[in-house]
């Protein structure tokens, strides 16, 4: 008898991890599996921590973060939305995974689920289970012939029942950079607030939109103080901070200070000097430092968007719908029913390395014939790991 959650003990890392496993840091791989960029935070925002940390920002902070980071953030929100969001509603715990965690802890009931738009970042479900939820995946479906996914809300809505806390929406989403409209977003926003069902938006991706529009459409340009409506956003992608760990929450005004308390019980808050990097990224320069990255992220989707049109015209075996956001392509394979094999294999004889579709999912043989790249990197190497996979694709 152990005292050991069975479920904590059946947990396992996700199928990212077991292909990263195989190589992570080998120089000869062409890593396309994390999603990261390939560029070094800029240095002014690791000069700005520096400074900080020479200038002896060691102590303990505000559980919820720095006022003048808090400051910066609800800035950064009115400049790229448009949105007013009080100070009341901002928490910077660590990551943005920490975000996840407090937001679903605060909404978890024994016996509860969360209904979870698919394809997800598996460490989505994962938290879920940790936090005691049933996680319900609702796939996105294809439609190969307008080029986007669709969610279906009828499905959506008819996976809650009364025991829902809450929905799931990463949007712009990872893998398939699929995006909700603001019409969406409405509709979803009445029916939560009919069924008391909370929202969790992840919009750690909502500046890197392609074809014109500066921002995908917010939850919080449309959510009131006190809706049920938690917003995840994380400093790793737009500025390429991926390993500071640092993100934040926008949450109902009521948490003011029930999260003093949660962000407490997990991290007592984030890294002191840390947080001046994070405001650094929100100053102008970061804002350049965002636009230079979209750019960079622009030209590796038009990288993969050519090489998908000439596997179109070869009549080869791979397509994919070009992604609104994000930086992810997410590549159906004809006849592929096994991605993890296959992406472990790529790792062995192609030296590329690809995430597997699996990943997103939680058995949905849909998503085994698919792997996801991240195209955030160098154009040429970008078309070099396409190249080694297309020589190594020929083979299977
Ligand atoms: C959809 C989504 N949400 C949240 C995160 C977490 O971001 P962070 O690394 O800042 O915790 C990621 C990271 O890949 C992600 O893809």
């Amino acid at each position: 008898m152990t005292p050991i959650r069975s479920d904590i003990l059946a947990l396992e890392p996700s199928g990212i991890i077991k292909v990263a496993q195989l190589g992570l840091g080998d120089p000869g791989i062409i890593p396309l599996w994390l999603g990261e960029t390939d560029l070094v935070t800029p240095q002014f925002i690791r000069d700005a921590a520096s400074r900080a940390l020479e200038d002896g920002r060691t102590f303990y902070t505000h559980a919820r973060g720095i006022l003048p980071l808090r400051e910066a953030i609800r800035d950064y929100h009115r400049r790229t939305i448009g949105a007013e969001i009080s100070l009341d509603r901002i928490t910077v715990p660590g990551a943005a995974m920490l975000a996840v965690a407090n937001a679903l802890q605060a909404v978890a009931a024994e016996g509860g689920n969360i209904v979870i738009v698919s394809p997800v970042w598996p460490n989505i479900f994962q938290a879920a289970k940790i936090a005691r939820m049933e996680p319900r995946l609702v796939r996105l479906e294809e439609d190969w012939n307008a080029g986007r996914w669709r969610l279906d809300m009828d499905r959506l809505f008819d996976a809650c029942d009364a025991n829902t806390r809450a929905l799931f929406l990463a949007s712009p989403g990872n893998p398939t950079g699929w995006m909700l409209t603001a019409d969406e977003q409405r509709t979803i926003l009445d029916f939560a607030r009919k069924r008391g069902i909370a929202i969790i938006g992840d919009e750690v991706y909502g500046t890197l939109v392609y074809d014109g529009a500066a921002h995908a459409p917010s939850w919080l340009s449309i959510a009131e103080d006190e809706d049920a409506v938690f917003v995840i956003n994380s400093f790793s992608k737009p500025w390429a901070m991926t390993g500071w760990r640092i993100g934040w929450l926008v949450h109902p005004a009521s948490l003011a200070v029930p999260m003093v308390a949660m962000t407490q019980a997990g991290n007592t808050g984030t890294t002191h000097f840390i947080q001046y990097g994070a405001m650094a990224a929100l100053s102008a320069q970061g804002d350049a430092f965002r636009a230079e990255l979209l750019d960079r992220c622009a030209k590796g989707r038009a990288v993969v968007d050519d090489f998908m049109k000439r596997q179109g015209r070869s009549n080869n075996r791979l397509r994919w719908m070009k992604p609104d956001g994000a930086f992810y392509g997410f590549l159906n394979i004809d006849g592929l029913k096994d991605s993890l094999s296959f992406a472990q294999d790529m790792v062995r004889r192609a030296k590329v390395g690809v995430a597997p579709g699996s990943a997103f999912s939680m058995g949905d043989p849909r998503d085994e014939a698919y792997i996801r790249i991240c195209f955030a990197q160098d154009a040429a190497r970008i078309a070099e790991g396409l190249s080694r996979f297309e020589g190594a694709l020929a083979a299977v």
